[in-house]
């Protein structure tokens, strides 16, 4: 595949293959586009694509007989694929389901227009469009990486509301972005499944243990989803991540480097060891306020004569304020870094605790958990969310993320995360804010 040019589409020989997306509907206004813009486009749909829209439609708008069929008796010499292939200068799929990238991902020749994918000499470009669930996933940021690998240009998706009532990243960009997008370089338009890459993100996750004697400990019912659901979605966007986790009983998140920690003072020393080259620190870990003044040698007794027992128990130190305040003093030489990310799970007041926590640790931003809600929080699937912003200005920026899957919840901090990390080191800014107002319900 030839790299492709930033070029006027006039006169370009344009195949635009359609899968089966409800964003199909769009693919109408997309072939009119190009048609406008100067291209003749022919249009090969997937047997699936016909249940959203119909051949007759795209047919009308650009004035060629729209191709279905692998083993169409019609097409030249019985070889559709290959002559169309052949005629292409431009392959555009749009949309461009999970599941035809994963196919396009594996060569499979199983229909007109994957077989003429793998036949062709023209560029290729896409624009997935699947549910946001479905985009996040790993398999299809694999799929996704292996097809920039074969050459395929991806454009998009674009985040926010989607057929299906979720919100996130996986709609189609709109007809109009992607004739633009046709027309720019390829390095101008970062796709989102690797808009994090070269970036390094830190996220500490699960509860700590304190030890009071060899077989007893202190501790909390962090389950550790939402920091893996953190560290899954950073990675997904392609980051560096580096998880340190408390003890959890969950499976590490593909292409996530592990640290594994019990206390509170092994959680700040692996932190303190990665910060210093992380760009992003989240603090996700509910990590144990207070540890014994002394971990017994041998394993406490029962007392006989007593009924109560005293422990004697010493501050732990706060390991995101210690990360936020070494960020600062390196700051000097240069914005400040890592920026830095906390949470604040809170039973009542959870906008002014939240805020106070956001100022007193001097976080970048913060991410509130109402957790006196049933069914929210600490060991549950589903989270909402209040985040806020530490700005110069008096009042900080807040945004609400609704009730949902805490993997879900996770794509949207961090790509709150990745806006405001950028908008402190690109734009110029000295606070945390991210470069747009926060959207309420939308990543
Ligand atoms: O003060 P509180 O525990 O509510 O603050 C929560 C935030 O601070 C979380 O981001 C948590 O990971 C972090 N934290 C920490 N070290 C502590 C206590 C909390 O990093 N000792």
């Amino acid at each position: 595949m030839s790299q492709l040019a930033a070029a006027p589409l006039t006169g370009k020989r344009i195949l635009l293959g359609i899968s089966a997306g409800i964003a199909a509907y769009k693919s109408a206004l997309l072939a009119r586009l190009l048609k406008k813009a100067g291209a003749e486009v022919r249009v090969v749909m997937t047997e699936g694509a016909q249940a959203f829209i119909t051949p007759l439609t795209l047919q009308a708008l650009t004035g060629e007989s729209v191709r279905t069929s692998l083993l169409d008796p019609e097409a030249e010499a019985g070889m559709g694929h290959i002559e169309l292939a052949r005629w292409a200068e431009l392959v555009l799929i749009a949309p461009a389901t999970a599941d035809l990238m994963a196919r396009l991902a594996h060569g499979h020749a199983d229909d007109l227009l994957t077989t003429l994918c793998l036949a062709t000499d023209a560029d290729c470009v896409m624009a997935p469009a699947m549910n946001q669930a479905m985009w996040g996933h790993p398999a299809t940021h694999d799929n996704a990486r292996r097809l920039e690998g074969y050459g395929w240009r991806l454009l998009g998706p674009d985040s926010g509301d989607q057929a299906c009532g979720d919100v996130g990243a996986g709609r189609m960009l709109e007809p109009e972005a992607i004739v633009a997008g046709l027309s720019t370089a390829p390095e101008a338009t970062p796709t989102v499944a690797d808009d994090a890459r070269g970036l390094s993100v830190t996220v500490t996750a699960g509860p700590t243990r304190e030890a009071l004697d060899p077989v007893r400990y202190l501790s909390n019912h962090s389950s550790g989803k939402m920091g893996y659901a953190l560290a899954a979605a950073a990675a997904a966007r392609g980051a560096r991540v580096r998880l340190i986790s408390g003890p959890v009983a969950l499976a590490t998140p593909p292409g996530v480097e592990r640290i594994d920690v019990t206390s509170a003072l092994e959680m700040l020393e692996a932190a303190r060891q990665v910060a210093g080259d992380s760009d992003i620190f989240i603090g996700c870990a509910a990590v144990a306020d207070y540890r014994a003044e002394r971990i017994a040698e041998h394993k406490l007794k029962k007392s006989t004569g007593e009924d109560t027992m005293t422990l004697k128990l010493v501050k732990n130190p706060d390991i995101i304020a210690t990360i936020a305040e070494d960020a600062a003093k390196s700051a000097a030489a240069g914005p400040r870094r890592p920026y830095v990310v906390g949470f604040a799970a809170e039973t009542c007041d959870l906008e002014a605790q939240a805020r106070d926590k956001l100022e007193r640790k001097r976080l970048d931003m913060i991410v509130a958990n109402d957790v006196s809600q049933a069914g929210l929080g600490f060991g549950a699937d589903d989270n909402a969310a209040l985040l806020l912003w530490r700005r110069a200005a008096s009042e900080p920026a807040r945004s609400e993320l609704p009730a949902q899957r805490k993997a879900r919840l996770a794509e949207a901090v961090i790509d709150q995360a990745l806006r405001g990390y950028r908008a402190t080191h690109f734009d110029g800014t000295s606070a945390g804010m991210p470069p747009a107002a926060p959207q309420q319900d939308s990543p």
